[in-house]
């Protein structure tokens, strides 16, 4: 086992993907702890200080603590730095560029030389102690370890009726849209864990927001799980970043995580088909209905402008695909627009568009009137099977021709 060469250098953060490295066999440890930081600088001292009484104990030089700060304003990370002369262990990444609690701890995990890999808030909310029993049990040969606030010695200090509520929805709404992730830890939202590095190498993890246990766990090759009972104590110093925004993010990551593993992601795979995009441009399209059924409505009712359907149908049609256009662009091919963000290749890829859409809009005109005139006289329905039509149309062509999926990963 080799010491750590603490000369008070930051570690630079890496870039690119969120890959966890292959061991190196050479420059290794046994455990690597991370603690992420924003605007923690009543914290930081007291957090390193315990946590490294408590280490040199048990592990003495077989360890580091890697603090994580993006770059706070309150300069969390300044402090930290000057810690590194008295803690030789620790190590102080300050992060430009780039935020997040889950990204935070992954790229302290790519720096990381432990054969474990850990992560603690560094608020002094997870008790430190606690370290200790699960380092015991991956020791024992779980591949992860969970400290978890609802199991035997666990909780939360003071909480009330609707904190625990929101927390327990929270759970209960990850069961049902990620039964096999979520449903095998008591406690999935726990932001105190550890896990082996060869249960997560060579796996590019994508979290969204705050949980990055979900991500360890639903893309990772993890076997036994262990839970240690730990009392999630109450603030002293600093405020909480959690916000509405991190409610949204952890929405965001279970549908994520749900589409890219599991049985879905294989069949899309073997198919060769992004049922992902598939989904989002089908969502899109449905806006577009309303839209489009909307101006559909203004123009053409018999009760307000009484236009002739055609014409009308043409302008809600237009509106709509500019509609749809934003959203794509945005959100469906989101990856694919952020490589070509110059206003240009925006115009370009509008103008192609549109004119698949026009080319699919003619075909919408054409079936709304065949179904209207010839099947059914309800222009409310013969106006939905003509967008089905067409969605059908604008999702093919567009996906071969406009947003071009050619590099993404
Ligand atoms: N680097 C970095 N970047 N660190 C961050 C960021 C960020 O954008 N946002 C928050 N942190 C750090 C905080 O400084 C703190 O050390 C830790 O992440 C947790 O943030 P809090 O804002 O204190 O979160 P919390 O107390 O509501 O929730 C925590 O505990 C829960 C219960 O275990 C989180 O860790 C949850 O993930 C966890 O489930
Ligand atoms: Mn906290």
């Amino acid at each position: 086992m080799s010491m750590i060469d603490n000369t008070n250098t930051l570690l630079s953060a890496p870039t690119g993907s969120l890959t966890i490295p292959q061991f190196s066999d050479r420059n290794y440890l046994l455990f690597s702890l991370v603690i992420p930081t924003y605007q923690e600088r009543e914290n930081i001292e007291n957090i390193v200080t315990i946590l490294t009484n408590l280490l040199d104990e048990s592990i003495p030089t077989e360890y580091e603590l890697i603090i994580v700060d993006d770059d706070s304003p309150d300069g969390t990370w300044e402090i930290a730095q000057s810690l590194m002369s008295e803690y030789p262990q620790l190590q102080v990444m300050r992060r430009q560029g780039e935020r997040g609690l889950s990204s935070a701890v992954i790229r302290g995990w790519q720096v990381a030389k432990g054969e474990i890999l850990g992560v603690i808030d560094g608020d002094l909310q997870h008790p430190p102690h606690t370290i200790l029993q699960m380092l015991d049990t991956m020791r024992k040969g779980t591949d992860l370890a969970v400290a978890s606030r609802h199991m035997d010695g666990g909780g939360v200090s003071s909480w009330n009726f609707v904190r625990r509520f929101l927390s327990r929805g929270a759970q209960l709404l990850g069961l049902i849209i990620l039964p096999e992730v979520l449903g095998r830890v008591s406690d999935p939202m726990s932001g105190y864990f550890m896990v082996r590095r060869s249960c997560v190498v060579s796996t590019t993890l994508n979290p969204v927001g705050y949980k990055i246990l979900l991500e360890v766990i639903g893309r990772g090759n993890v076997g036994e799980i262990t839970e240690v009972g730990y009392v999630f104590c109450e603030r002293k110093q600093g405020e909480s970043k959690v916000n509405w925004k991190q409610y949204v993010d952890y929405i965001h990551h279970l549908v994520r995580l749900r589409l890219s593993t599991g049985k879905l992601a294989r069949f899309s795979k073997s198919m060769g088909f992004p049922i992902g995009r598939f989904l989002r441009f089908g969502l899109v399209g449905l806006s577009g209905v309303f839209v489009d059924m909307g101006v559909l409505y203004l123009l053409s009712d018999p009760t307000t402008l009484a236009l002739p359907l055609t014409r009308s149908k043409i302008i809600a049609g237009e509106i709509a695909i500019f509609n749809n256009f934003l959203w794509n662009d945005a959100w469906t091919f989101a990856d694919v627009a952020m490589q070509q963000r110059e206003w240009r290749q925006r115009l370009k890829r509008f103008i192609k568009f549109n004119l698949i859409c026009l080319a699919g809009l003619v075909l919408n005109v054409l079936v709304l009137n065949l179904v209207f005139n010839f099947i059914l006289p309800n222009r409310y329905i013969a106006n939905l099977i003509a967008i089905a039509f067409a969605t059908i149309w604008n999702f093919w062509v567009n996906l071969k021709l406009s947003w071009r999926v050619t590099q993404v990963k």
